[in-house]
Protein backbone atom coordinates (compact mmCIF):
# COMPACT_ATOMS: atom_id res chain seq x y z
CA UNK A 1 0.00 0.00 0.00
CA UNK A 2 1.30 3.35 -0.89
CA UNK A 3 1.20 5.80 2.48
CA UNK A 4 1.48 9.39 2.80
CA UNK A 5 2.84 10.74 5.80
CA UNK A 6 1.86 14.52 7.15
CA UNK A 7 3.83 15.43 9.80
CA UNK A 8 6.59 12.48 11.30
CA UNK A 9 7.44 14.28 14.80
CA UNK A 10 7.14 11.83 17.59
CA UNK A 11 3.70 10.12 16.38
CA UNK A 12 4.33 10.23 12.45
CA UNK A 13 7.99 8.94 12.86
CA UNK A 14 7.92 5.52 14.81
CA UNK A 15 4.48 5.01 12.49
CA UNK A 16 6.31 5.96 8.73
CA UNK A 17 9.64 3.78 9.79
CA UNK A 18 7.58 0.65 11.18
CA UNK A 19 5.16 0.57 8.50
CA UNK A 20 7.60 0.88 5.35
CA UNK A 21 9.57 -2.00 7.72
CA UNK A 22 6.07 -4.53 7.15
CA UNK A 23 6.73 -3.58 3.56
CA UNK A 24 4.53 -0.73 2.61
CA UNK A 25 5.37 2.21 -0.01
CA UNK A 26 5.94 5.30 2.62
CA UNK A 27 6.12 8.42 1.43
CA UNK A 28 6.90 11.59 4.01
CA UNK A 29 4.92 14.33 2.62
CA UNK A 30 7.44 17.47 3.49
CA UNK A 31 7.36 21.13 3.34
CA UNK A 32 11.16 21.45 3.53
CA UNK A 33 12.96 18.20 2.40
CA UNK A 34 15.96 19.02 3.44
CA UNK A 35 14.19 19.90 7.08
CA UNK A 36 15.89 18.47 10.67
CA UNK A 37 12.99 16.14 10.69
CA UNK A 38 13.48 14.59 7.57
CA UNK A 39 16.77 13.99 7.99
CA UNK A 40 16.50 12.34 11.12
CA UNK A 41 13.89 10.03 10.38
CA UNK A 42 16.26 9.06 6.98
CA UNK A 43 18.94 8.27 9.50
CA UNK A 44 16.81 6.32 10.72
CA UNK A 45 15.01 5.07 7.87
CA UNK A 46 16.48 5.23 5.08
CA UNK A 47 13.71 3.48 2.88
CA UNK A 48 11.55 6.18 3.93
CA UNK A 49 10.81 8.11 0.12
CA UNK A 50 10.14 12.09 0.67
CA UNK A 51 7.80 14.55 -1.67
CA UNK A 52 6.06 17.30 -1.48
CA UNK A 53 3.08 17.39 -0.03
CA UNK A 54 0.93 17.48 -2.94
CA UNK A 55 2.98 14.71 -4.93
CA UNK A 56 2.83 12.53 -1.51
CA UNK A 57 -1.01 12.39 -1.51
CA UNK A 58 -1.78 12.46 -4.92
CA UNK A 59 0.17 8.99 -5.02
CA UNK A 60 -0.89 7.73 -1.66
CA UNK A 61 -4.04 5.42 -1.28
CA UNK A 62 -3.62 6.40 2.59
CA UNK A 63 -2.83 9.39 4.32
CA UNK A 64 -1.61 9.94 8.06
CA UNK A 65 -1.97 13.18 9.39
CA UNK A 66 0.08 13.60 12.34
CA UNK A 67 1.03 17.51 13.17
CA UNK A 68 0.03 19.46 15.86
CA UNK A 69 -3.92 20.19 16.01
CA UNK A 70 -3.36 24.05 15.48
CA UNK A 71 -1.56 23.45 12.45
CA UNK A 72 -4.18 21.27 10.85
CA UNK A 73 -5.90 23.46 8.84
CA UNK A 74 -3.03 24.51 7.03
CA UNK A 75 -1.83 21.19 6.37
CA UNK A 76 -4.88 19.96 4.97
CA UNK A 77 -5.31 23.03 2.99
CA UNK A 78 -2.01 22.46 1.17
CA UNK A 79 -3.13 19.02 -0.04
CA UNK A 80 -7.30 19.41 -0.08
CA UNK A 81 -7.13 19.06 -3.87
CA UNK A 82 -5.40 16.03 -3.61
CA UNK A 83 -7.53 14.42 -0.84
CA UNK A 84 -10.79 13.17 -2.56
CA UNK A 85 -11.56 9.95 -2.18
CA UNK A 86 -8.34 8.84 -0.04
CA UNK A 87 -8.11 7.43 3.16
CA UNK A 88 -7.18 9.90 6.29
CA UNK A 89 -5.79 8.75 9.71
CA UNK A 90 -6.18 11.27 12.27
CA UNK A 91 -3.90 10.98 14.51
CA UNK A 92 -4.05 14.45 16.22
CA UNK A 93 -5.95 15.73 19.26
CA UNK A 94 -6.96 18.93 20.21
CA UNK A 95 -6.25 19.85 23.53
CA UNK A 96 -7.00 23.09 25.16
CA UNK A 97 -5.58 24.48 28.29
CA UNK A 98 -4.70 22.89 31.52
CA UNK A 99 -5.75 19.61 29.17
CA UNK A 100 -8.76 19.95 28.57
CA UNK A 101 -10.83 19.26 24.91
CA UNK A 102 -9.92 22.04 22.52
CA UNK A 103 -13.06 22.44 20.78
CA UNK A 104 -14.68 22.72 24.41
CA UNK A 105 -16.26 19.05 24.40
CA UNK A 106 -18.98 19.65 22.00
CA UNK A 107 -17.35 18.23 18.50
CA UNK A 108 -14.61 16.30 17.74
CA UNK A 109 -11.40 17.35 16.10
CA UNK A 110 -12.00 14.69 13.50
CA UNK A 111 -15.41 15.64 12.53
CA UNK A 112 -14.11 18.97 12.07
CA UNK A 113 -11.70 17.25 9.76
CA UNK A 114 -14.71 15.45 7.80
CA UNK A 115 -16.69 18.33 7.67
CA UNK A 116 -13.39 20.21 6.13
CA UNK A 117 -13.13 17.51 3.61
CA UNK A 118 -16.35 16.15 2.64
CA UNK A 119 -15.06 13.56 0.38
CA UNK A 120 -12.43 12.07 2.24
CA UNK A 121 -12.64 8.85 4.20
CA UNK A 122 -10.85 9.86 7.71
CA UNK A 123 -10.47 7.35 10.04
CA UNK A 124 -9.27 8.29 13.72
CA UNK A 125 -6.80 6.05 14.92
CA UNK A 126 -3.30 6.08 16.63
CA UNK A 127 -4.39 8.89 18.73
CA UNK A 128 -5.27 7.18 22.20
CA UNK A 129 -1.51 6.34 24.21
CA UNK A 130 1.50 8.29 23.79
CA UNK A 131 3.95 8.22 21.20
CA UNK A 132 6.11 5.60 23.14
CA UNK A 133 3.64 2.92 22.37
CA UNK A 134 4.06 3.51 18.74
CA UNK A 135 7.71 2.78 19.31
CA UNK A 136 6.91 -0.11 20.54
CA UNK A 137 3.63 -1.75 20.94
CA UNK A 138 4.50 -5.19 22.64
CA UNK A 139 3.21 -5.65 25.71
CA UNK A 140 4.92 -9.20 26.09
CA UNK A 141 4.02 -10.36 29.37
CA UNK A 142 -0.01 -10.97 28.49
CA UNK A 143 -1.21 -13.27 26.26
CA UNK A 144 -3.42 -10.25 24.92
CA UNK A 145 -2.47 -8.04 22.33
CA UNK A 146 -3.40 -4.49 23.50
CA UNK A 147 -6.30 -2.18 21.63
CA UNK A 148 -6.27 0.17 19.33
CA UNK A 149 -9.30 1.87 18.89
CA UNK A 150 -10.41 3.64 16.41
CA UNK A 151 -13.85 5.17 14.40
CA UNK A 152 -14.97 6.52 11.47
CA UNK A 153 -17.74 6.64 8.86
CA UNK A 154 -16.88 3.99 5.73
CA UNK A 155 -16.19 0.32 6.81
CA UNK A 156 -14.28 0.27 3.96
CA UNK A 157 -11.72 2.98 5.36
CA UNK A 158 -11.78 1.21 8.40
CA UNK A 159 -11.19 -1.99 7.00
CA UNK A 160 -8.12 -0.71 5.58
CA UNK A 161 -6.89 1.05 8.81
CA UNK A 162 -7.75 -2.06 10.55
CA UNK A 163 -5.15 -3.91 8.81
CA UNK A 164 -2.96 -1.12 9.20
CA UNK A 165 -3.14 -1.43 12.74
CA UNK A 166 -3.16 -5.17 12.76
CA UNK A 167 0.20 -5.19 11.21
CA UNK A 168 1.80 -2.97 13.63
CA UNK A 169 0.75 -5.29 16.53
CA UNK A 170 -2.36 -4.10 18.07
CA UNK A 171 -6.13 -5.75 18.20
CA UNK A 172 -7.86 -3.28 16.11
CA UNK A 173 -11.58 -2.39 17.65
CA UNK A 174 -13.65 -0.50 15.75
CA UNK A 175 -15.55 1.35 18.83
CA UNK A 176 -18.19 3.13 15.63
CA UNK A 177 -19.08 5.52 14.02
CA UNK A 178 -17.17 9.01 13.48
CA UNK A 179 -19.34 10.32 15.98
CA UNK A 180 -17.35 8.33 18.66
CA UNK A 181 -14.37 10.26 18.06
CA UNK A 182 -15.02 13.23 20.54
CA UNK A 183 -14.91 10.03 22.94
CA UNK A 184 -11.62 8.87 21.93
CA UNK A 185 -10.52 12.30 22.23
CA UNK A 186 -11.68 12.45 26.09
CA UNK A 187 -10.27 8.92 26.80
CA UNK A 188 -6.53 10.56 25.36
CA UNK A 189 -6.86 13.27 27.60
CA UNK A 190 -7.95 10.70 30.37
CA UNK A 191 -4.68 9.17 29.48
CA UNK A 192 -2.51 11.95 29.31
CA UNK A 193 -3.60 13.54 32.21
CA UNK A 194 -3.06 10.17 34.63
CA UNK A 195 0.18 9.47 32.95
CA UNK A 196 1.66 13.02 31.42
CA UNK A 197 0.35 15.09 34.44
CA UNK A 198 0.37 11.95 36.68
CA UNK A 199 4.35 11.52 36.06
CA UNK A 200 3.74 7.97 35.55
CA UNK A 201 5.34 5.31 32.85
CA UNK A 202 4.00 5.95 29.18
CA UNK A 203 4.46 2.25 29.17
CA UNK A 204 0.47 1.59 29.57
CA UNK A 205 -2.40 0.51 27.41
CA UNK A 206 -5.61 -0.77 27.24
CA UNK A 207 -6.90 -4.18 26.19
CA UNK A 208 -10.06 -5.71 25.39
CA UNK A 209 -11.39 -8.95 27.52
CA UNK A 210 -14.30 -10.88 26.19
CA UNK A 211 -17.03 -13.19 27.61
N1 LIG B 1 3.03 13.05 21.37
C1 LIG B 1 2.20 12.04 21.65
O1 LIG B 1 2.49 11.19 22.53
C2 LIG B 1 0.91 11.90 20.89
C3 LIG B 1 0.20 10.68 20.94
C4 LIG B 1 -0.97 10.54 20.19
C5 LIG B 1 -1.42 11.58 19.39
N2 LIG B 1 -0.72 12.77 19.39
C6 LIG B 1 -1.20 13.84 18.50
O2 LIG B 1 -0.45 13.69 17.29
C7 LIG B 1 -0.17 14.97 16.73
C8 LIG B 1 1.33 15.11 16.51
O3 LIG B 1 1.99 15.06 17.78
P1 LIG B 1 3.57 14.90 17.84
O4 LIG B 1 3.90 14.74 19.28
O5 LIG B 1 4.04 13.89 16.85
O6 LIG B 1 4.05 16.35 17.34
P2 LIG B 1 5.50 16.80 16.85
O7 LIG B 1 6.53 15.84 17.37
O8 LIG B 1 5.62 18.24 17.20
O9 LIG B 1 5.46 16.63 15.25
C9 LIG B 1 4.58 17.42 14.49
C10 LIG B 1 4.85 17.22 13.01
O10 LIG B 1 3.93 18.04 12.30
C11 LIG B 1 4.65 18.82 11.34
N3 LIG B 1 3.96 20.10 11.12
C12 LIG B 1 3.80 21.14 11.98
N4 LIG B 1 3.09 22.12 11.39
C13 LIG B 1 2.80 21.70 10.13
C14 LIG B 1 2.10 22.26 9.03
N5 LIG B 1 1.52 23.48 9.10
N6 LIG B 1 2.03 21.56 7.87
C15 LIG B 1 2.59 20.33 7.77
N7 LIG B 1 3.26 19.72 8.80
C16 LIG B 1 3.36 20.41 9.95
C17 LIG B 1 6.03 19.00 11.93
O11 LIG B 1 6.88 19.35 10.88
P3 LIG B 1 8.46 19.54 11.04
O12 LIG B 1 8.98 18.12 11.17
O13 LIG B 1 8.86 20.19 9.79
O14 LIG B 1 8.65 20.33 12.28
C18 LIG B 1 6.25 17.62 12.56
O15 LIG B 1 6.73 16.70 11.60
C19 LIG B 1 -0.77 16.00 17.68
O16 LIG B 1 -2.03 16.40 17.17
C20 LIG B 1 -0.93 15.25 18.99
O17 LIG B 1 -2.01 15.72 19.76
C21 LIG B 1 0.43 12.93 20.09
Amino acid sequence: MRIAFIGYGNVGAPLADHLQRAGHEVTLAARDAGSESVRELLARNGALQVQSPADAVKSADVVFLATPFQANEAALKAVAAELGGKVLVDCTNPVGPGLTHGLNNTRSGTEMIQSMLPDTRVVKAFSIYGFENFEDSAYPAYNVKPVMMFCGADAAAKAIVGGLIDALGWEPLDVGGIEQALHLEHMTLMWVRYIRAGRRSPNLVWAALRR
